[in-house]
Formats: C-alpha cells, sequence, structure tokens
C-alpha cells in the first residue's frame, strides 16, 4: 500500500517461551513481581520503524500467542480492538475536518475466524497494509472494518490461506445513516413539556445530555447535585452529578461513561441509570438510596461531539496534533496512572491507543484524578462503561494477574451478569481483563483498583458484532434495562462489604 511502500520496515521479533496456560499471580496494588517469579513474557514483540520518512518513531506492538481459549490480536490489546489509521486518510481527515464527514460508503464489516494462529498473521499483514482495521474480537473470530478499495485483495487474500469470513455490514455509511433517525413531531414536542430534551428512543448531542442534568439538579435540589470537574481539551465542562440521600454512613460508587467517543451506548446508558435513580428515588430500593452515586455520563465529551458532527468512528480525545503530521487525540483508557506506558498501549500519537506523553497528561482524566484526590465519598466500586463485546472484566489490564479478592470480583461480575441474562436473555462473559482479552495498562478500572476501591470492573456493553459500535437505537433501552439490574447486584455486594 501507498503508505508503506518505499519504506524500511523493521521487524524484531524476541520469541520467548510460550506458556501453555496463562500466568496468574496475586499482586497487591502497587506491589511489584517477585524478582524470581518471571513475568509473563511470552509475547513476541515487534518493533516496526519506518526509516525512509522518518515520520513513525517505532511503534511497540505486543503480539500474544494463544493463551487457553483466548486468542487475542496482535497489537490490539484494548477493550475493543482498535485499528490503525490509515496515515494519509488521516491527515486528509483531519486537514478537512472543518468543512467534511468522513465517509464509510463501501466500507465493510467482516467476522473472521481466528482459530489459527496463522490466520491472524495474515490479518495482521493486511492491517499493516491498511487494508483492514479492527474492531471487536471474541477469541474465535474478530471483526474487521474493509476498506472499499480494499475489499478485492482482501478477499483474495483470506480466501487463498483458507479463512473462513462472513460479511457483516455490507456498507457502513447505510448502517451510520440508519443508525440514529430524528425524532417524530409528538416526541419533540414531549421534550418540550418535559423540561429536558433527554430520552432513550435517541443517541443525543452534549448539550441534551448535560441539560439533562441540570434539569434533574434543579428538580431534585435535596438529592442531586451537578458540577463540572474541568474542562476538556476543547472547553467543554466535564460534568459530574452526585445522588445522594446525605446519610453520612453511605459507601460511594462512581460510574464513568463514554470515555471512548463512538461507543454511544455507554453513555446512553449511564444516563438511563441516572434517569431511573433519580426520577424514582423515594420509592427505590434501600440499596439504592444508601449509597452515594456518582456519575460521569460523557467523559470524553470533544470526542462524543467529534462522533457526531465528523468521524462516527472517533474514539480518542480531541487533543490537538503536533508537528508536521499533527495526529489528534489521547486514548483516555490508556492516560490513567497505574502502570502507565505499559503493555497494549502505544507511544505514537496517530495510534488508537495512543497513551499520551505521561499518565494523566489529559484534562480529561486528569480531573477524574483530582476529583479522586479531593474527595471525602468512600469508593467501593467504580464502573467504567464501554463497548462492545459483552464483557465485564475486572482487574489487572495490565497485565496477565489478577488482584488478591479476584474470587470476589469474579463471584459479583458472575451475578450482574446472571441479571442481565434473567432480564434480557444476553450472555456476558466474565473474567479478568488481561486474560479474557489482553493486556492493556493505563486504564481507569486498574487506577482504581489500585487506589483501593474495590470492586472495579470495566463493562463492555452489546452486541457481540453484529452491529458493533452502530448499535441501532432500539437498542438502547433493552441493554440499559438489563445493565440497571446488573448493577442493582453491585449496590447489594458493595452493601455487604
Ligand atoms: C465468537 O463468535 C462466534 C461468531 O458469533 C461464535 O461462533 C463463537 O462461538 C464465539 N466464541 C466465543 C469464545 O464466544
Ligand atoms: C491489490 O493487489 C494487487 C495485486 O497483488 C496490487 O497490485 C494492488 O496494489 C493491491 N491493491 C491494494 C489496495 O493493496
Ligand atoms: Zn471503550
Amino acid at each position: 500500500m501507498g503508505s508503506w511502500s518505499g519504506t524500511v520496515v523493521l521487524l524484531v521479533t524476541i520469541s520467548a517461551a510460550v506458556l501453555s496456560t496463562p500466568l496468574i499471580n496475586q499482586l497487591q496494588p502497587g506491589q511489584e513481581w517477585p524478582q524470581l517469579v518471571k513475568q509473563p513474557s511470552h509475547e513476541s514483540v515487534e518493533v516496526i520503524s519506518e526509516k525512509s520518512t522518518g515520520e513513525v518513531e517505532g511503534e511497540l506492538v505486543i503480539v500474544k500467542p494463544q493463551v487457553d481459549k483466548t486468542e487475542p490480536e496482535d497489537e490490539g490489546n484494548e477493550d475493543e480492538v482498535t485499528p490503525e489509521i490509515d496515515f494519509k486518510t488521516k491527515s486528509l481527515i483531519e486537514g478537512k475536518e472543518d468543512t467534511q464527514k468522513v465517509d464509510y460508503t463501501g466500507a465493510q464489516l467482516w467476522k473472521v475466524s481466528t482459530q489459527k494462529d496463522g490466520w491472524r498473521i495474515v490479518l495482521s499483514r493486511l492491517r499493516r497494509r491498511n487494508l483492514i482495521s479492527t474492531w471487536g474480537t471474541n477469541g474465535t473470530t474478530i471483526d474487521i472494518l474493509v476498506q472499499p478499495h480494499a475489499i478485492q485483495n482482501v478477499t483474495n487474500a483470506l480466501k487463498r490461506e483458507n479463512i473462513p469470513f462472513d460479511v457483516i455490514i455490507e456498507d457502513l455509511q447505510t448502517r451510520i445513516n440508519q443508525e440514529n433517525p430524528p425524532l417524530d413531531e409528538n416526541e419533540i414536542e414531549l421534550q418540550d413539556r418535559r423540561g429536558h430534551r433527554m430520552n432513550w428512543k435517541q443517541y443525543h448531542r452534549l448539550e441534551d445530555i448535560h441539560g439533562f442534568l441540570d434539569y434533574l439538579a434543579k428538580t431534585y435540589p435535596a438529592i442531586i447535585s451537578v458540577k463540572s470537574i474541568g474542562k476538556s481539551h476543547e472547553g467543554r465542562d466535564i460534568k459530574l452529578l452526585r445522588i445522594s440521600n446525605g446519610n453520612p454512613t453511605n459507601k460511594a460508587v462512581f460510574i464513568d461513561g463514554g470515555i471512548h467517543a463512538r461507543e454511544w451506548i455507554s453513555p446512553a446508558t449511564v444516563t438511563y441509570f441516572i434517569n431511573q435513580f433519580a426520577e424514582n428515588f423515594d420509592v427505590e430500593h434501600d440499596d439504592i438510596k444508601n449509597i452515594d452515586w456518582y456519575f460521569i455520563p460523557v467523559l470524553n465529551p470533544d470526542g462524543y461531539e467529534h462522533t457526531h458532527v465528523r468521524d462516527r468512528l472517533w474514539r480518542k480525545n480531541r487533543r490537538p496534533g503536533s508537528g508536521l503530521r499533527g495526529c489528534a487525540g489521547v486514548d483516555l483508557n490508556r492516560n490513567f496512572g497505574y502502570r502507565w506506558g505499559g503493555k497494549g498501549t502505544s507511544n505514537y500519537p496517530c495510534s488508537e491507543i495512543y497513551r499520551g506523553p505521561r499518565a494523566f497528561s489529559e484534562p480529561e482524566s486528569k480531573a477524574v484524578q483530582e476529583f479522586f484526590q479531593n474527595t471525602a465519598a468512600k469508593f467501593s466500586a467504580y464502573l467504567t462503561y464501554h463497548s462492545y463485546g459483552q464483557y465485564i472484566l475486572y482487574p489487572w489490564g495490565y497485565d496477565n494477574a489478577v488482584p488478591p479478592d479476584h474470587n470476589d470480583l469474579n463471584d459479583v461480575g458472575n451475578n450482574m451478569a446472571q441479571a442481565i441474562k434473567s432480564v434480557g436473555n444476553d450472555n456476558y462473559m466474565v473474567g479478568s481483563s488481561s486474560n479474557l482479552l489482553y493486556p492493556a495498562a493505563g486504564g481507569s478500572d486498574d487506577w482504581a483498583k489500585s487506589l483501593g476501591i474495590k470492586y472495579a470492573y470495566t463493562i463492555e456493553l452489546n452486541d457481540q458484532g453484529t452491529y458493533g459500535f452502530i448499535l441501532p437505537t432500539q437498542y438502547i433501552e433493552p441493554v440499559a434495562k438489563e445493565s440497571l439490574a446488573s448493577l442493582r447486584v453491585l449496590a447489594a455486594a458493595v452493601h455487604k462489604i
């Protein structure tokens, strides 16, 4: 492909003993690996540098071999596997962004089997040539976005190797166009009478979400308050809503949504929780009433707005790019300050998993850090909502290890998954992030756990790759409703600590 031709690609493979079973060590927050215990070092490490242009400083790509049933994507290492953006497309996008929406006409989503190691290598090659980008994976299949101009070549490559695949979405732009239809007249009229514009029949702009939070604080001042805990790069408020009955012995639960811009179901679900508790507080279960709830429905407001007006598939925040290439954005879920810079992160600003120049370099993650530094609340749980894949994941994410109380995390996670199953009949898998998916350092859940917050989870909401990030609006209510059932299970567990 163009951007790679005429470049020198240097591959250094460090192979180490391949372990047949995942190595699980129990590490306390902050505890180092014992001197005599080898870290799980069964990755191959590829260092790729693009010498001729000097644009790519060298990206560390972790390739984890098959561990158990889980087969992570090569450099994906994400709560959902992430694509590298074609450098040229990328700078075109950046240059034209004031006038144009990114168009995904002709792009397709395919589900490809990764049951053999060799197949994943074929996919890695296609990804490096920028013919595909990767979305989600479940261990036996991976979802790939195929660029329109690459469909023939990718088809040939997969057929040549006998790799099974299905076309899941024929034309991504059509799906994007259908995803979030405008409301009808009746609904608009209803909104005007209600005092806010929020509902769960639509994905909303930030203004509607923030307007809803302010409306609740104004309507229920005895139990609800809203404040801005900081401003994004582009100056948008990072709004935090607190619900509390004021009982001084309450434990606290923190919930963030919208760290990743394109995962629209996340803010929709978190605002659904808020609405349920706020509008029904008097009749809510005591488990709910006797917790101080803290919600940030949109932790990445710039990115969220960007997905509405420019690029539906934008993931990171909107840190401005610098230098010639000027790739924008940091992956906020690689920017939190526990084991920052470790596996499954990139130091390359154009990467979708760019961790930023240092821990908490971003105003959005920094705001959360400062909030926790200054609060007197006693947090017992931290939930961060993402999509997609249907997972309930607990630490550690940075490496293949679990905290000492992993049995508690696993038990409560399983009970949460059961609640989801009984309400909405959706299957959620439960496990530690690094073990079930792949290592990714710098996530908000690891950082929360490192602060001593017992129940720290990343929830990957629906679906399992039928629509992926482009989940139609009719799924909002069922997904949020079953998730609420799991939140009730968590609340009960918090009271039992
Ligand atoms: C992954 O998804 C595929 C296709 O939907 C399914 O057949 C397979 O059983 C799934 N694998 C796991 C481990 O859930
Ligand atoms: C597709 O394959 C052909 C033949 O191998 C090659 O010449 C062409 O450059 C490829 N196209 C892309 C977009 O990679
Ligand atoms: Zn995410």
